[in-house]
């Protein structure tokens, strides 16, 4: 197989209303971005993978876009980005961003047009608009839930005042989802697509990327709040074979329409220089079906969400390793690994928070970026922040209000990064910022961490130091597990590197004779006798 960049390359994801705000408006912009893109480079990362910056009314954090061709004037203006793509080249920083192809904002003209025109018509072909059931077509099409919570149908009012069609959302209501079917949509993505890639970016993730073909729409679901139910990763109450099962059909993901369109843009990425790629968003059950996506005339990467739930447990991670391995053997793509995103806690929270939280991440992230291919790591990963705490007045998530505050939404894990100084907003912004930052975040700025050898900050650029410049990391090379008692993680990936990790609660002794290259608490070593502590991963070489 030949070798490319992405096939081990590590991407920092910058979430860009949560990065930096360089006019003091309590957003976070381009020029923010720029300013403090040597932050990122001194993480020794390969890429940043920017969150939606498009034209959007805001509705759902930006993936609710307007104009995907344009720069919403929140974060700047198109010689912003261009200045922006110039720092990251002089940096050696490539640039990824988001195309999010299930929908539109309905403030799009394309929706604006489609709710001035008849039924049937043209322009409201290019979305799912349907006839309601009952009498009057009082009743959705279908019974689908949206997957933020409610009903995934609205009903609109036609021109003259009477209720009328209903047109299909999976997410908000202001986000109307686009009709694969109607070739005008792919015309308008591979305009999107080119855009940008003339622009320079190195390529593209694809959001909901499972969801751009559906089933037959004049059909109920069985369950459709049990099947909301089972695509949330925080719902456990569920019984996992029900789960299994409603997961392994589900009428509007992973439909086998999908691998058209993007065997399309395979075609297109390819007649452009350079090692461009497109990584998907595709949550498939069972996870097996991932491959579909990166048959070698598809896309190059989908992410592996496995370690987003992922207990700090030797044994689980073992498995997960081995489960991607083997269902990665027949396709030459590099699994993927993220610890946590703009959509899911952070790790230091999942893992329980505080002290305990924070070393289990900090041990977990050694495991993470010790294994073959590339890696995600979401802005303020490498400060081991939290979830912050965000008042029901601060909140913005469509999730908060659509599921009446039942679920809190993804606005803790959005808010901004702390960059210096001793009151917030830390730098991020002069004066205020969109999401308050908490007081104590003081010590975890990034200012602060510089200074503290052992913070997670100057572990993170540590270890990716070690991952670039060791010849057994990086690469594709698998690794192979060494016997360890219960609770022990042990592998090794040649030439010479072996990781031992510990999930247990005591301590875990033993010896080596290979030298310690990093570990992720302070360890005691006596000669070759190493006592390993609660809860800590360390790197070893021959
Ligand atoms: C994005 C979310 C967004 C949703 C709808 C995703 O999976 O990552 O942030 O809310 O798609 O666009």
């Amino acid at each position: 197989m030949t070798s490319t960049w992405w096939h081990d390359a590590v991407v920092y994801q910058i979430y860009p209303r949560s990065f930096s705000d360089s006019n003091n408006d309590g957003e976070g912009d381009l020029i923010g971005i720029r300013n403090r893109l040597a932050h990122v480079a001194s993480l020794g990362v390969d890429a940043i993978w920017l969150s939606p910056f498009y034209q959007s009314p805001n509705r759902d954090g930006g993936y609710d876009v307007s104009d995907p061709r344009a720069i919403d004037p929140r974060f700047g203006t198109l010689l912003d980005f261009q200045q922006l793509m110039q720092r990251a080249n002089e940096l050696g920083l490539k640039v990824i961003v988001d195309l999010v192809p299930n929908h539109f904002s309905d403030q799009h003209d394309w929706f604006k047009a489609a709710l001035a025109s008849p039924p049937n018509s043209p322009a409201r072909n290019r979305f799912h608009f349907y006839d309601g059931k009952g009498v009057h077509g009082e009743l959705p099409p279908n019974n689908w839930e949206s997957v933020f919570g409610g009903p995934s149908w609205t009903r609109i009012t036609e021109s003259d005042g009477k209720p009328g069609q209903w047109y299909l959302h999976l997410f908000d209501s202001s986000q109307p989802d686009l009709n694969w079917n109607n070739p005008e949509v792919n015309e308008d993505f591979e305009k999107t697509i080119k855009f940008w890639l003339d622009q320079g970016v190195a390529g593209f993730r694809i959001d909901v990327a499972h969801g751009l073909a559906k089933d037959e729409i004049y059909q109920d679901h069985p369950d459709p709040v049990g099947l909301t139910a089972a695509l949330r990763l925080d719902v456990t109450d569920i019984d996992p074979e029900y789960r299994k099962q409603l997961l392994s059909d589900i009428p509007f993901f992973d439909r086998d329409g999908v691998h058209k369109i993007y065997r399309g843009w395979r075609n297109l990425i390819d007649t452009y220089p350079g090692d461009r790629f497109f990584v998907a968003e595709a949550w498939v059950y069972p996870t097996s079906r991932a491959v579909r996506y990166v048959r070698p005339d598809e896309l190059h990467q989908i992410f592996n969400f496995d370690f987003l739930t992922i207990q700090w447990n030797a044994e689980e991670i073992r498995a997960a390793v081995d489960k991607i391995t083997s269902e990665f053997k027949n396709v030459t793509a590099p699994p993927t690994w993220v610890l946590d995103n703009h959509d899911s806690p952070r790790v230091v929270t999942r893992l329980g928070g505080g002290a305990i939280g924070l070393a289990k991440a900090r041990a977990l992230a050694m495991v993470t970026q010790a294994l073959p291919g590339n890696l995600y790591i979401y802005q303020g990963e490498e400060l081991g922040l939290e979830d912050a705490p965000v008042l029901p007045e601060h909140r913005q998530d469509p999730i908060f209000f659509r599921t009446n505050g039942v679920q809190l939404g993804r606005d803790g894990v959005r808010v901004p990064i702390p960059w210096e100084g001793d009151a917030p907003p830390f730098g991020f912004a002069e004066f205020n910022s969109w999401l308050p930052l908490p007081a104590h975040w003081r010590e975890l700025s990034v200012a602060a961490q510089q200074q503290d050898s052992q913070s997670t900050l100057n572990l993170y650029r540590k270890l990716l130091k070690i991952r670039k410049s060791h010849p057994a990391l990086g690469g594709l090379a698998g690794v192979s597990w060494q016997d360890a008692p219960t609770g022990i993680l042990r592998f090794r990936r040649e030439p010479g590197f072996e990781l031992v990790a510990n999930t247990t609660d005591a301590e875990f002794k033993f010896t080596t004779a290979k030298t310690l290259l990093a570990a992720s608490m302070p360890i005691q070593t006596t000669g070759s006798d190493v006592t390993l502590p609660p809860h800590t991963t360390i790197w070893l070489s021959e």
